[in-house]
């Protein structure tokens, strides 16, 4: 399959560049800054730019038979709006050229409907720190990825929306599972995710869907979690 991958540059989307690559799928990767994209491979070919750029998203999707969003930014109070000026620019782009199947990243805590189900996170962590990221410092990321749900769902596209929990690394995909909607479970492998995503893009799973995505084993120790999302990731 063609893939186009927007976000293929972070932590999710390099391991889905890879794993698509490997898979035999060529693979187009947009990136803002292509000099620091790890992968050469013969089946990827980059992309430079902004996806907001329409010639970017244009020239990004123009072969693509299937279209994935792992776009983000870190928290901020500051306002945020790449989830949904993001994909709304990808989506015009889709339709320009008769693209039907999205596939994009959101985040288990973004719907207010289910934002506060139990992810078994103990009494600390649900009733206390939950809460006060997703009002403070999560609050603008969360907003902006309901937006992006919106116009995703909205749309007559071919889409999927997945919704994964606190990201993490895991040398390997593991055991995950997938469900509709939400998962009482708080990490998510961004290897897992990645695989989540590919499998329902090649397969045409979860069209038109949500799809929880979560990692059952192993669980990270929130002060590992910490030290990796501050220090570790290039
Ligand atoms: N961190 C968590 O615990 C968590 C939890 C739930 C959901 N999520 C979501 O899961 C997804 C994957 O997360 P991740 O941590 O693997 O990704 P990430 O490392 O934050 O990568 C996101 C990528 O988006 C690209 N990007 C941002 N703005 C862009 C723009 N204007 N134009 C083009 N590219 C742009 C950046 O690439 P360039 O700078 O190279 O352009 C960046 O590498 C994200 O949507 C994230 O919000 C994260």
């Amino acid at each position: 399959m063609n893939l186009t991958l927007f976000g293929a540059n972070g932590g999710t989307g390099r391991i889905l560049a890879r794993q698509a690559a490997r898979e035999g799928h060529r693979v187009t990767a947009v990136t803002r800054h292509p000099e620091t994209f790890p992968l050469r491979h013969e089946n990827v070919q980059l992309v430079a730019g902004d996806v907001t750029d329409p010639a970017v998203a244009a020239r990004a999707v123009a072969e693509a038979d299937a279209v994935i969003s792992t776009l983000g930014v870190p928290f901020s109070r500051k306002p945020i709006t790449i989830y949904s000026a993001g994909t709304a620019a990808i989506m015009r782009a889709m339709e320009a050229h008769s693209v039907r199947r999205l596939l994009c990243v959101s985040s288990s805590a973004t719907d207010p409907a289910t934002r506060y189900h139990d992810t078994g996170g103990g009494f600390l962590f649900e009733k206390v720190l939950k809460p006060i990221i997703t009002k403070t410092i999560g609050r603008e990321t969360y907003a902006d990825m309901l937006r992006m749900e919106q116009s995703v769902m909205a749309s007559d596209l071919d889409w999927t929306i997945a919704r994964p929990s606190g990201l993490f690394e895991t040398d390997s995909v593991t055991d995950y599972e997938v469900a509709e909607g939400t998962l009482p479970l708080q990490y998510t492998s961004r290897t897992d995710l990645a695989d989540a995503l590919l499998r329902a893009a090649t397969d045409g799973l979860w069209v038109r869907r949500t799809m929880a995505v979560a990692t059952v084993d192993p669980r990270p120790r929130v002060m590992d979690l910490l030290r990796q999302e501050a220090f570790s990731r290039g």
